[in-house]
């Protein structure tokens, strides 16, 4: 069986979803937990894109081992130095340089004619080439290139030095034949293509990512790039988890294998899910809520006589646990730690554990049982903390369909208290506005939800916002049982976010 090398773009593409940004501890924490579901790649950022991507690219280069680390570059020479300087410090480096090869970009975007398009490609490979050792190269909106032109390129950017030619369907727009024929087409047609890998990059536009890299895999691609959760720009990448469960599942029909430790998958979907704030639908393929949900009385009936009649893959593969103890408020702390260890939280700090066994107890105290998803709501809310300089001490709303809803709130802020109150548009709407009078910084709330985790009339609520500062989204939650307080801390969280990212920048000029 061949090996299929895994790409993870979640930190960079995956980064442009809209309203999506990371800062460099998440992009940290997700790297680490990538480096632990053994990506074969990760591609950490685009270091010109700013000096928070530089460093957070840095950062990944300096600290983890085991997958190649990448930095996107335009076919620029500045673009190219500057993704070197953030990589270098990598065991296993490299430059992934882009120019785009269509008629219609090269013709209204780049304003180039193609012979000055191949120019530039090779000459930035070239460059690129003396100061990295591996090069990927990709002709943006490849599948709609005209093949010719597109096998030329090809030929002449393996020649200048690039060991993975990576071939987008930028706007999502092929179809599965037509891809697979494509990629056939660069093996036939490209009299070098040996001396580099093959890879593959597909978006969603049309719902086809996943079986589009599966065709292209069929036709002899060797590297898929992907994103955890199908996160990306517009409608998205090719969602990791499907096809690391595709080949695995129907390793009969390709043939091939990757080196990814399944059972990591769950973990790394919530994870992105709570760092990034981007749901994943509960109907999603692997990683959705029901994946291994069954519903119907005849579906039950069968997996409880044989698991294979409607299961193709096991909960237990993907790492779905469920515990059979169920915690509640008599359980003491041994039996709590056990449990956030079985999740996968491990070496937390005694002053974490504390923090979040008081905070079990609490929720103890106003629900029966305590399910793993509440635990982990916990967990993660506490370990994902920046410091908390603001702290919601005390609300109080008073609300009705047919009142104008008001807000009084009390936030400490470095050993002091203050207190506002303000109107709103519903108990939610005057709570955050009585939050941003207290500290005293505007924002503009461009997201806000709020969702039940686990179930039953007790179920805690966990509220996502993202608010926008400086250009910039600031993405944060809070949960509770009561939905009031739940929003307030997540808006509490992305003000300490805001005060955060500030101290960082202001410590870097220092
Ligand atoms: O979709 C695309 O074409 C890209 C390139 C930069 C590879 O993301
Ligand atoms: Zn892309």
């Amino acid at each position: 069986m061949s090996k299929i090398n895994i790409f993870d773009t979640t930190l960079r593409d995956g980064e442009q979803t809209p309203n999506v940004s990371l800062n460099i501890n998440d992009k940290l924490t997700i790297a680490k937990q990538l480096q632990k579901l053994s990506v074969d790649v990760i591609e950490a950022g685009f270091p010109i894109a700013s000096e928070g991507d530089f460093e957070a690219v840095k950062a990944i280069a300096q600290n983890i081992e085991g997958p190649v680390i990448v930095g996107l570059a335009r076919a620029v020479k500045n673009d190219i130095s500057r993704a070197w300087e953030a990589i270098k410090y990598s065991k296993k480096p490299r430059i992934h340089v882009f120019i785009a090869t269509s008629d219609l970009h090269m013709k209204y975007k780049l304003k180039m004619e193609p012979d000055e398009v191949l120019k530039e490609a090779v000459e930035m490979v070239t460059y690129a080439r003396s100061l990295c050792p591996s090069i990927e190269f990709s002709p943006e909106d490849a599948t709609r290139t005209r093949p010719e032109f597109l096998y030329k390129v090809v030929e002449a950017v393996i020649d200048a030095g690039a060991d993975v030619v990576n071939i987008p369907d930028t706007v999502g727009y092929t179809t599965p034949s037509e891809y697979g024929a494509l990629i056939k087409g660069i093996k036939d047609n490209v009299p070098n293509i040996n001396k580099a890998i093959i890879s593959v990059h597909c978006h969603n536009d049309l719902g086809l990512a996943v079986a589009n890299s599966l065709a292209a895999i069929e036709n002899g691609a060797q590297q898929v790039e992907c994103a955890v959760n199908g996160l990306g720009e517009r409608a998205g990448n090719a969602a990791l988890e499907e096809i690391v469960m595709a080949i695995k599942t129907r390793s009969d029909c390709f043939n091939c294998e990757t080196g990814i430790i399944t059972e990591e998958i769950t973990r790394t979907s919530k994870l992105v899910s709570h760092i990034t704030g981007m749901q994943v639908q509960n109907n999603k393929a692997v990683v959705g809520a029901n994946a291994f949900a069954h519903e119907s009385g005849i579906h039950q009936h069968g997996v409880l006589n044989c698991r294979e009649t409607y299961e193709i893959m096991t909960p237990e593969s993907v790492g779905l646990k469920k515990s059979l103890i169920v915690l509640g408020k008599h359980s003491g702390r041994h039996a709590f730690i056990e449990r956030i260890e079985e999740l996968g939280y491990k070496n937390l700090s005694k002053e974490k554990i504390d923090e979040i066994f008081k905070e079990f107890k609490d929720l103890a105290d106003k629900k029966k049982h305590v399910s793993d998803e509440d635990i982990e709501s916990l967990v993660k809310n506490e370990i994902f903390q920046v410091p908390e300089v603001f702290n919601l001490k005390y609300y109080q709303v008073s609300t009705g369909n047919a009142v104008m809803s008001t807000s009084t709130v009390e936030i400490e802020y470095n050993g002091k208290s203050i207190k506002e109150a303000s109107c709103g548009d519903g108990p939610v709407d005057a709570t955050f506005k009585a939050i941003e009078k207290a500290i005293g910084i505007d924002v503009t709330l461009n997201d806000y939800f709020i969702k039940s985790v686990g179930y039953g009339k007790d179920a805690l609520g966990e509220a996502t916002v993202k608010v926008e500062k400086e250009g910039k989204v600031f993405s944060a939650k809070g949960v509770s049982t009561d939905i009031v307080e739940a929003s307030g801390k997540a808006f509490i969280n992305a003000m300490n976010k805001i005060h955060y990212e500030n101290s960082l920048k202001k410590a870097a000029e220092c």
